[in-house]
């Protein structure tokens, strides 16, 4: 299994729940109807795919390997790049999640800051695949042996059996379709 052409494949997922993430945003702005308990769902597919699934993966494999190999320049980029970013990922869904549970206790003056934390995570993740996608994958599968790649892909291959077994693909994939039937507005 090329483990990091099924990176570049879970950035497809991801990015099509950002999109319903930012249909969702333009509803609220049109006062359409939403369900805010939506954004739960949407919050379980960014912690449990987006970051367990996929950002572990990274942190665990291609990354860890990167910064052991690669140098200085390899630390700098994953460490103050990649790392913060994911972090940064991490305390937008904590503020998201506050905000959508004041919103479900009647606190209408927390609508703005569930549209500001969740286009920030929006902004923030289409800019990180996107940089992903086009320089950090391809500096991996250009400057590391042979012999760590295959590492990378027999390890990625145990790690995607061992999210199957538990059903994560498949539970969060459709997750993604069934959000996107609702919410999805075609621009
Ligand atoms: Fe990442
Ligand atoms: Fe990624």
């Amino acid at each position: 299994m090329d483990g990091i052409k099924l990176m570049v494949d879970e950035h497809k997922w991801i990015k099509r729940m950002l999109e319903v993430i930012r249909s969702f945003n333009q509803r609220v702005l049109r006062h359409e109807k939403v369900d805010f308990e939506d954004l739960f769902l949407m919050i379980d597919f960014v912690r449990n795919y987006a970051d367990k699934h996929h950002h572990l993966k990274e942190e665990d494999l291609l990354f860890k390997y990167i910064m052991e190999e690669l140098g200085s320049t390899g630390e700098k980029l994953i460490r103050n790049g990649m790392m913060v970013e994911h972090d940064l990922g991490r305390l937008y869904m904590k503020e998201l999640e506050e905000s959508v549970k004041k919103i479900l206790n009647g606190d209408e003056n927390a609508l703005v800051d569930v549209v500001g934390h969740s286009m920030s995570y929006y902004h923030l993740l289409q800019r990180h695949i996107a940089k992903e996608d086009e320089m950090v994958y391809p500096f991996g599968e250009k400057n590391l042996s042979r012999e760590v790649l295959e590492i990378i892909h027999a390890e990625s291959e145990n790690m995607e059996k061992e999210a199957e077994k538990k059903g994560v693909q498949r539970k969060y994939e459709s997750m993604v379709r069934d959000l996107e039937n609702k919410y999805l507005i075609s621009q």
